[in-house]
């Protein structure tokens, strides 16, 4: 966290949301200081992307969302773009019929106004390793690469906040690595961070404050170690993968899961 860390880039108070007769988020309160990375961490379904749609001002809903101090109510999307929000939603969010430079250079215009440049879409392409492919309808890319476009669209306006849902999700662990670089380089430089991802590692590696949000209650709010030690994070997120047995099988079960060997060699004996 940077000195700057006492001014909040994300203040979101008491927020609620009922979709299809269910309350999805529950009062939640969620703060992001500026040069902060928060993981916004838990299972499917418990409101991650729920709560960034009402940060991004695409979902109705109860409580105040303030960025950089400043309150959003009724602003758009676009016009809280333009505030210092930069924003990766978790479906694709592409344009595409148009090629990579295209679609940087709509966003840019829309985040930017008048004042966007070439410059500008060559160095955030670049920055996401797509800057030989800014010809590139987007419909050709592959999933990682479409979602690193999307990334970058996100840092176009060098965001206050930046809100990442599932960055690293079909992204290579090389382009993993670049993605969590550019938002490690990006809260250094003073913005807020707030992303959800289940590579979950990936994300605490990068994070300095992890929250689990459990059926859109706020559950837990430590730091990565204080996340990972904690024993409802483990029950209710963290999986409990089987230990894989060293244990010499029985004949029986030998010859019920005989070894690929003698499987592919028709040797198994009966
Ligand atoms: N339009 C809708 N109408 C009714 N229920 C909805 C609607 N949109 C989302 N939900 C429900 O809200 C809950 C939270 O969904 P959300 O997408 O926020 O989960 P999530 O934590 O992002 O999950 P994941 O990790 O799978 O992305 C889910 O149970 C979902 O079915
Ligand atoms: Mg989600």
């Amino acid at each position: 966290m940077t000195e700057k860390a006492q001014e909040l880039a994300l203040k979101a108070t008491e927020i609620r949301v009922a979709l299809g007769g269910r309350d999805v988020l529950r009062g939640i309160d969620v703060t992001v200081a500026a040069g902060e990375i928060v993981g916004l961490l838990g299972p499917s379904g418990s409101g991650k992307s729920t709560f960034f749609r009402v940060v991004a001002g695409d979902l109705s809903h109860k409580g105040t969302i303030h960025l950089g101090g400043a309150p959003m109510a009724g602003l758009p999307l676009h016009l809280r773009a333009r505030k210092g929000l930069g924003y990766m939603p978790q479906g694709a969010s592409v344009l595409w019929d148009l090629t990579v430079a295209e679609n940087l250079k709509t966003f840019a215009s829309v985040a930017l106004g008048a004042s966007w440049s070439p410059e500008t879409i060559l160095e955030k392409a670049t920055a996401v390793g797509l800057g030989e492919r800014l010809d590139v309808p987007v419909e050709r890319l592959s999933g990682g690469e479409r979602r690193r476009l999307e990334f970058a669209r996100a840092l176009t306006r060098s965001p206050r906040l930046i809100v990442c849902d599932e960055p690293f999700a079909g992204v290579d662990p090389v382009g993993a690595a670049q993605l969590s670089a550019l938002l490690v380089a990006a809260a250094k430089g003073g913005a807020g961070v707030l992303l959800a991802d289940h590579h979950v590692e990936e994300a605490l590696a990068i994070c300095d404050r992890a929250l689990l949000l459990l059926d859109g209650a706020v559950a837990v709010s430590g730091s990565p170690e204080t996340f990972r030690a904690d024993t409802l994070v483990a029950s209710r997120y963290l999986a409990q993968r089987p230990s894989v047995t060293t244990t010499p099988q029985s004949p029986d079960r030998a010859n019920a899961f005989p070894d690929p060997a003698s499987r592919r060699a028709g040797t198994n004996a009966s």
